[in-house]
């Protein structure tokens, strides 16, 4: 049994290639944690020329998908798991911005199932009726659901145990989502004369911890004041701001 299983409706499953078979989203599937199954709901229209978009009521330009494709694409989920699925969420910009709060409430679930909708509309029933949720990935419009599905599949896929390794497992989840993260260094020492800060060669952890919080505090309240205000700082980090650590 994967942690998580996602089904994506969607009219390009072959933009999905890449993104979802390289690197650690690959791996999290061959190694069974992840299960990604892409659907074409046009295989899911009956009439003669698998038609899935059609005109607008009242006039207007643009095409808009047409219900029954994505409502049978969801019967079928639900007679292929014995189950309605209980999460079922539309990508499009209207929705609910994404977070990183919104990808660890995600990676608590089971099954997902996204539907990659187009900028032009989906008809209005499938939010309704059949979407429980609706998310955007920014406010900028793309031109379909796919790019959206993939952001929102790789933020929830690495927050699933066993996805990153042992790498993450050992870093301070204090530091996910809500600051920036610190400046980070690796050999050479020196580069084009472009030095790394000393403290961090200093071999002494509990100074390194330090800079570390202090550099990511600063980050964060210069670059995204609106995640961190200097008053909800506690105590501790305000006189830490203040510390002189190299
Ligand atoms: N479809 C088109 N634009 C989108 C966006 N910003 N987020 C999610 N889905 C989209």
């Amino acid at each position: 049994m994967p942690l998580l299983k996602v089904d994506i409706l969607t009219l390009f499953p072959g933009m999905f290639t890449g993104p979802f078979d390289e690197s650690i989203i690959g791996r999290a599937r061959k190694k069974g944690l992840l299960e990604i199954n892409l659907i074409n709901f046009r295989d899911f229209a009956r009439n003669k020329h698998r038609i899935v978009d059609d005109y607008p009521f009242g006039g207007g330009s643009g095409m808009v998908l047409k219900p029954e494709p994505l409502f049978e694409a969801v019967d079928f989920i639900a007679e292929r798991d014995g189950r309605r699925p209980e999460h079922i969420i539309l990508l499009c910009p209207q929705g609910r911005l994404f977070h990183q709060r919104i990808a660890e409430e995600l990676a608590q679930k089971e099954h997902l199932v996204l539907i990659c909708g187009h900028y032009e509309g989906v008809d209005e029933r499938v939010r309704q009726h059949l979407a429980t949720d609706e998310i955007s990935i920014g406010d900028y419009v793309l031109t379909g659901g796919e790019l959206a599905a993939m952001v929102v599949v790789d933020a929830v896929a690495r927050l699933l145990p066993g996805v990153l390794g042992d790498e993450a497992a050992t870093r301070e989840e204090s530091f996910s989502g809500l600051f920036l993260e610190y400046p980070q260094y690796t050999r050479p020492r020196e580069y084009r004369g472009y030095t790394v800060p000393e403290v961090l060669l200093s071999g002494d952890h509990g100074r390194i911890a330090r800079w570390r919080r202090q550099q990511a505090l600063l980050r964060t309240l210069k670059r995204r004041p609106d995640l961190l205000k200097y008053e909800d700082l506690s105590p501790e980090d305000k006189k830490l701001l203040n510390e002189d650590l190299g």
